[in-house]
């Protein structure tokens, strides 16, 4: 009689667990992108906080990306933490991502939110104008990327055509201006005689150097200058609102349609948008927070700043590489 009960009691128990989520025989599997220094204090703080057991695959994002497309439904991925947009928006439209609820969209800022709503944006990174403040004032600045073609700026900009995220944001501007517009303007900062570094450092190295007057990295390289020299000889800010010379290249996270774990999947999701792990990205490594107010750095801009310097664009058609790879090639920079 004592076993019956024990074995009833065990039962009941058994099916509590499955129906709400506790008893979890798979662990979530999560095909990461992000480096791996960079992610795995965050996943054992979620195992901590949440009991749910994590198992990660880490590559690069685009390797990723390939091994979802090619397992498709087989995949035993649950969630796909990605790099950069490219990678996502491709899953969107395959529909291998699932969407996503929307009680997650909330507190998000426009640049954060792609319209499929299949996957959402864990943090991000900006393109912005560099300048070294004893040559030019700030005044004098120009509003936007496509002033940086003006006999004005002969000769004294920096850029790096090589660079995956210069190329992510040719790829926006053509999203945003048009493939026409996009080579022209590529054209026009050749013949202006724009000078070729090979990534985002060099460029705000040769700005202290007085090789180059203006320079279009990425927002966190100049902070990382300063952190070891805080006089470091160099300035940055926003092109006018809107620019698409402020384009913010988001990280951000699907669940796959087909994961059995989805409950599981959009926990850590939550997780990931929760104050902690924000204030880990924007704190840790400078990234600009997803989720609006939980986490200031007194390094970047403030949320309202960012959200009205960032350009307008459609996050799930960021994917055409090869296109903004042809166009560079066809103005001879690559
Ligand atoms: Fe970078």
């Amino acid at each position: 009689m004592r076993q019956r009960l024990f074995m009833i009691v065990l039962c009941v128990l058994t099916a509590l667990g499955s129906v709400c989520g506790t008893a979890q025989a798979e662990p979530l599997v999560i095909y990461c992108g992000r480096s791996k220094s960079l992610v795995e204090p965050l996943i054992e703080q979620f195992e901590k906080r949440t009991g749910i057991e994590v198992a990660v695959r880490y590559g690069k994002t685009s390797a990723l990306a390939l091994a979802l497309q090619a397992e498709g439904s087989k995949t035993k991925a649950d969630v796909f933490w990605a790099q950069d947009v490219a990678a996502l928006g491709a899953m969107a439209k395959s529909k291998l991502a699932a969407p996503l609820p929307n009680g997650l969209f909330t507190d998000i800022p426009a640049w954060a939110q792609p319209s499929s709503k299949r996957w959402i944006a864990t943090s991000g990174r900006t393109r912005i104008l560099a300048y070294a403040p004893s040559r030019v004032s700030k005044s004098d600045l120009p509003g936007s990327v496509f002033d940086l073609t003006k006999p004005k700026w002969k000769g004294k900009v920096g850029w790096a055509p090589t660079n995956g995220s210069f190329q992510a944001f040719v790829t926006a501007m053509r999203e945003a201006h048009g493939d026409a517009k996009t080579k022209a303007w590529l054209a026009g900062m050749k013949a202006n005689g724009a000078k070729v570094y090979p990534k985002n450092t060099p460029i705000v190295q040769a700005l202290a150097d007085g090789e180059i007057d203006l320079g279009i990295p990425n927002h966190y390289y100049l902070l990382r200058f300063k952190a070891k020299d805080p006089k470091f000889p160099v300035a940055q800010q926003f092109f006018k609102s809107g620019d698409i010379g402020n384009l913010v290249m988001v990280s951000g996270v699907c669940v796959t349609t087909t994961s059995e774990n989805k409950v599981a999947a959009h926990r850590f999701i939550e997780f990931l948008l929760s104050e902690p792990a924000q204030k880990y990205f924007t704190l840790g490594v400078n990234e600009y927070p997803a989720t609006q107010g939980v986490a200031a750095n007194p390094k970047l801009s403030s949320d309202a700043e960012l959200n009205k310097a960032a350009p307008k664009v459609e996050l799930d058609s960021l994917q055409d590489l090869e296109g903004t790879l042809k166009l560079l090639r066809e103005v001879g920079l690559i």
